[in-house]
C-alpha cells in the first residue's frame, strides 16, 4: 500500500507515521527528516536546505524532488511505503505522479490530518525529540516517562530549530498557502481521507488503521 499524510505543521503526521509504518511494515519516507539528517551532517545538500528550513520557508521543488526520486527507487518501496511531508506544492504532486508512473506504481491512499490553527502552536513549541531514534515526545501531551530522556532508546530529546513561535507562523503561512490547496488535487483523485487530527493519539491511530485494513 502506498499512502500519503498531509496536515498542517504539528498535525501529527511524524507521530502517526511512526505506528503505521511499524504496523505495515513499510519504509517512512519523511523530506523533513531527510533535510534534518543532511543539515546535522553538513553535506551541501544540508547547508542548501538549512537557509530555507531554518526561516520556516519550503525548500525549492527541484531540490526536493531529486531527494524522493531516488529513495522512491530502492527496492525496499516495492512493498509499499509511507510519504510524510511531501508533497507539499502542486508542481511536486505532478512531478510525484510523473515519478511514480516511471515506477509503475501509483498513491493508493491520502490522509489529511486536521487540526485546528489555535492547537497547532502549542503542540509544536512544546514538541521534543530523540536525538538518537527520531521518536517524537510533547511535554504536555505526551510526554516521556523520564524529562528529557527517550522511553525506547534511553537517547537525549532535544527541540527542532524551527519549532520557535515566529518560525511556526512562517510555516503555516506557507502551508495556507501553497499545500492546502493541494488537497482538491487528491479529492478530485477519490483517494483523500479527512481525519480528526485532535483525537487522542491512539484514537487517530486506530481511525487510519482501520481504513487502510478496509483496503488492503
Ligand atoms: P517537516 O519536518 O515535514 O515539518 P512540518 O510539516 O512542519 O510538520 P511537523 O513535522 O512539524 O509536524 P507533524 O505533523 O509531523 O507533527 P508531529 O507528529 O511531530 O518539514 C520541516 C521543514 O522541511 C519545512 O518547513 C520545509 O522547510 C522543509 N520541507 C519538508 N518537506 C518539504 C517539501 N515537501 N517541500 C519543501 N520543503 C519541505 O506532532 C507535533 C507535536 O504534537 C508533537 O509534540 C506530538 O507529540 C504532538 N501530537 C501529535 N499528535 C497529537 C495528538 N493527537 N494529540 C496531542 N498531541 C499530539
Ligand atoms: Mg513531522
Ligand atoms: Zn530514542
Amino acid at each position: 500500500m502506498n499512502i500519503l499524510f498531509m496536515g498542517p505543521p504539528g498535525a501529527g503526521k511524524g507521530t502517526q507515521a511512526e505506528k503505521i509504518v511499524n504496523e505495515f511494515q513499510i519504509p517512512h519516507i519523511s523530506t523533513g527528516d531527510a533535510f534534518r539528517a543532511a543539515m546535522s551532517q553538513g553535506t551541501p545538500l544540508g547547508i542548501e536546505a538549512k537557509s530555507y528550513v531554518d526561516k520556516g520557508l519550503l525548500v525549492p521543488d527541484e531540490i526536493t524532488n531529486g531527494i524522493v526520486r531516488d529513495r522512491l527507487a530502492q527496492p525496499d518501496c516495492d512493498k509499499g511505503f509511507l510519504l510524510d511531508g511531501f508533497p507539499r506544492t502542486i508542481a511536486q504532486a505532478q512531478a510525484l505522479d510523473g515519478m511514480l508512473a516511471e515506477l509503475d506504481k501509483k498513491i493508493d491512499v491520502v490522509f489529511n490530518l486536521v487540526v485546528d490553527r489555535g492547537l497547532l502552536l502549542a503542540r509544536l513549541t512544546g514538541r521534543r525529540i530523540c536525538k538518537s531514534c527520531g521518536a517524537t515526545y510533547h511535554v504536555i501531551f505526551n510526554p516521556p516517562k523520564q524529562e528529557g530522556i527517550c522511553d525506547k532508546c534511553s537517547g537525549e530529546l532535544y527541540q527542532r530549530s524551527d519549532d520557535t513561535e515566529e518560525k511556526v507562523g512562517t510555516r503555516l503561512d506557507e502551508y495556507s498557502n501553497k499545500t492546502a490547496p493541494l488537497l482538491d488535487y487528491y479529492r478530485n483523485k477519490g483517494i483523500l481521507h479527512e481525519v480528526n487530527g485532535e483525537q487522542d493519539i491512539h484514537q487517530v491511530t486506530a481511525e487510519i488503521s482501520s481504513i487502510l485494513r478496509g483496503q488492503s
